[in-house]
């Protein structure tokens, strides 16, 4: 039978001063509190310091503000996480494998039931032999007074090897998760089964002769209407226009210039334009939408 060490947190409040620590307390604690060899995926530790005495009482023995915050593991005190407050949470350690958040300047509202100050967080990936043993959380600030104010804790986390029983409890959990991944791609390929492709739409609009359109100064220009033979849902699509035919008179210069104006969800109005003495016999346009 393997043995597991109990998850133990102690507090020691060091302060110039006594008794004005009191109002504020350190928390640290270990999710799961004892490693099991090969099986436990995550571990997080967190520690943390909240206030206990509501602005309602005054808050003198909460802290003012918290300094630096540093985890420390085993005997040797090799440094694993730090925070402070000129610079965010960092990682001492375990680089490959540990992720580290934190704040020293946190401050819950009062609403909650023990509001946090400060607190550095770490998770692993796949513990193992290295993240168990003895770690400890140390914690500076000032209170209200001006003082330095010194908060340590420390927790031990144990390793176990796995049972028979953690290895089937692994199967079984390894293989719901297969199942659910399963069901999650089942319905991923079957959602792309049914992918529409995207509303496109294309025609071709004719300008006629323009000896029939409306004048404008030198010009002459004509406006088309079209309706997409089904409305866009979203938003009016992008619509572009190219020269299907053209057929001018010979003795001036070819003059043309085509427009897509007033694109909605329904429809657009194609503008067709010539001027000076140009003459076109038939100019026709070809257009497309697709979803903008
Ligand atoms: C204020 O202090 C009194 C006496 O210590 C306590 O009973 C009360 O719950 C406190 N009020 C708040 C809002 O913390
Ligand atoms: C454990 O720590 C030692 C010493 O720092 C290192 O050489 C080794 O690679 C680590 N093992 C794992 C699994 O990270
Ligand atoms: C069509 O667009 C023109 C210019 O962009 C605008 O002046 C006109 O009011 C619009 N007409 C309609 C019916 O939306």
């Amino acid at each position: 039978m393997a043995m597991m060490f109990k998850f133990t947190n102690v507090l020691w409040c060091l302060v110039s001063l006594q008794a004005l620590c009191e109002g504020s307390r350190l928390s640290l604690t270990a999710t799961p509190d004892f490693l099991t060899k090969d099986i436990t995926r995550t571990l997080t530790l967190r520690c943390s310091l909240s206030d206990t005495v509501s602005p309602a009482n005054g808050t003198d023995g909460n802290v003012k503000y918290v300094t630096s915050m540093l985890v420390t593991r085993n005997s040797n005190n090799e440094r694993v996480a730090v925070i402070d407050d000129r610079s965010g949470a960092k990682a001492e350690t375990d680089l490959d494998s540990l992720t580290v958040k934190g704040d020293v300047a946190h401050s819950d509202p009062w609403t909650t039931s023990l509001p946090e100050r400060a607190y550095l967080e770490m998770t692993w990936t796949h513990p193992g032999y290295n993240q168990s043993g003895g770690y400890t959380c140390e914690i500076n600030a000032v209170d209200l007074q001006g003082h330095t104010v010194v908060f340590v804790s420390s927790a031990e986390i144990g390793l176990v090897t796995a049972t028979d029983q953690d290895m089937l409890d692994e199967l079984v959990r390894l293989d719901s998760e297969d199942q659910a991944m399963k069901a999650k791609l089942a319905a991923l390929e079957a959602s792309i089964a049914t992918l529409q492709p995207p509303h496109a739409e294309e025609g071709v609009v004719k300008c006629g002769d323009s000896g029939s359109w409306n004048r404008n100064g030198n010009g002459r220009y004509i406006y088309k209407d079209i309706r997409f033979r089904k409305p866009y849902l979203t938003a009016p699509p992008m619509v572009s226009l190219a020269v299907n035919t053209l057929d001018a008179h010979r003795n001036s210069n070819l003059r043309i210039h085509a427009a897509v104006l007033n694109v909605s969800k329904q429809g657009f109005r194609v503008q067709c334009e010539t001027w000076d003495d140009s003459h076109v016999y038939e100019m026709s346009m070809r257009w497309t939408s697709v979803v903008a």
